[in-house]
């Protein structure tokens, strides 16, 4: 998830060294410092939203306890709420860095009051905390896991807890079957296709570019992950309706980056005669594959915004008074 490469006239971090010819290119160490700012702001997001969870919980309030009335308690399933708080960043977090690196992509800084430069650098450290805040939600899932296992030998739980995290197709209940190996997906893809770009010298930067165009694959399964799985969004309601419209900036921006690509190789030939380049049929195809999926998922965000068909379940008459069902285990959620 981080800028697109440049071999183009852009030349984004491709800065003489002053008096001299060597370009000074971004490493890993450079922009984790760089991104130090950034993931404090990631951090202190993430405190605001558990505090948000925290409050609704105790409160009463919660879609989390709808769905699983036995977590009322935000003092004992407090990693789980942290958890959920780390999600929330993370996919915030994502959003930002993938509108920023299609905005690079695409029609540039345009009127914003800010270089190319500095677009690119934000997009590489959004990058990185993005990375930071999703392992955090999924470590601290697990870390609720081990807590909440207390039946097991501590290896077993420690084992258990990081199969059920980690290990696609281990966890067996219920809707995370699916959901767990999408945000699995998620994970996994956007670690390699960030932190290929430090190391994009050892394999050519136009076979980079091309595997980092998938992150927006990658950005759509941490979506599709929190709209099957999230409880905070498990309800045809509100919430569930600003994550769909949220989906919307990012549609059009890809429709928009597809139609006026940065690059001028990526921009279709003029119409006349000319000498065909190899692979523009090819090319031309995946364009056009690309612009009508952008203007189906746009269409598709706006329908299910207008019409409340968006996956959003009904949710139950608050539960009478009185003792509630025995827990079964912090992450075992089903459609209501
Ligand atoms: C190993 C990978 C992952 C695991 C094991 C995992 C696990 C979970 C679980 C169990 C939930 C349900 C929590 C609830 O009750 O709401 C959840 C929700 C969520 N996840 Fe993930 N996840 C993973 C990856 C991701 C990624 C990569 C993202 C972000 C792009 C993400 C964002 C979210 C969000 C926003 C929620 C909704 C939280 C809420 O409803 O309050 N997850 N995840």
């Amino acid at each position: 998830m981080v800028a697109e490469d440049s071999d183009t006239p852009h030349a984004p971090w491709r800065r003489r060294a002053e008096g001299g010819d060597r370009c000074v290119q971004p490493s890993l160490r450079s922009d984790v410092r760089a991104a130090v700012p950034d993931a404090a702001a990631g951090f202190g997001v993430t405190a605001a939203v558990f505090a948000v969870l925290w409050f609704r919980m105790r409160s009463g309030t919660s879609a989390t306890t709808a769905v699983m009335p036995f977590m009322a308690d935000p003092g004992t399933f407090w990693m789980y709420l942290l958890s959920q708080a780390f999600g929330w960043s993370a996919l915030l977090w994502s959003w930002g860095t993938v509108m920023l690196g299609l905005l690079l992509s695409g029609p540039g800084p345009g009127r914003l009051p800010v270089s190319r430069r500095t677009l690119e650098r934000w997009h590489r450290t959004t990058s990185l905390t993005t990375m930071a805040l999703m392992a955090a939600h999924a470590l601290l899932f697990a870390a609720e896991l081990v807590r909440y296992e207390t039946r097991l030998g501590w290896a077993a739980r420690l084992w258990s807890a990081f199969a059920d995290t980690f290990v696609p197709g281990w966890y067996d209940s219920g809707t995370g079957r699916t959901a767990i190996p999408i945000g699995q997906g998620a994970l996994y893809l956007a670690i390699p296709l960030g932190l290929l770009f430090y190391v994009r010298h050892r394999f050519g930067a136009t076979a980079w570019r091309r595997l980092h165009r998938l992150t927006v694959a990658v950005y759509a399964l941490g979506v599709w992950h929190t709209l099957l799985y999230g409880t905070s969004v498990w309800y045809g309601e509100w919430p569930r309706t600003v994550l769909w419209l949220l989906q919307l900036p990012v549609a059009a921006l890809l429709l928009v980056r597809l139609l006026r690509p940065a690059r001028r190789g990526e921009r279709p030939a003029p119409p006349g005669p000319g000498r065909p380049r190899p692979g523009r049929t090819a090319r031309r195809a995946v364009r056009a594959g690309g612009l009508v999926a952008a203007a189906a998922a746009a269409a598709g965000i706006l329908a299910a915004a207008a019409t409340g068909h968006d996956g959003g379940r009904t949710r139950p008459p608050a539960p009478p008074a009185g003792p509630q069902p025995a827990p079964t285990a912090p992450h075992v959620h089903e459609p209501g």
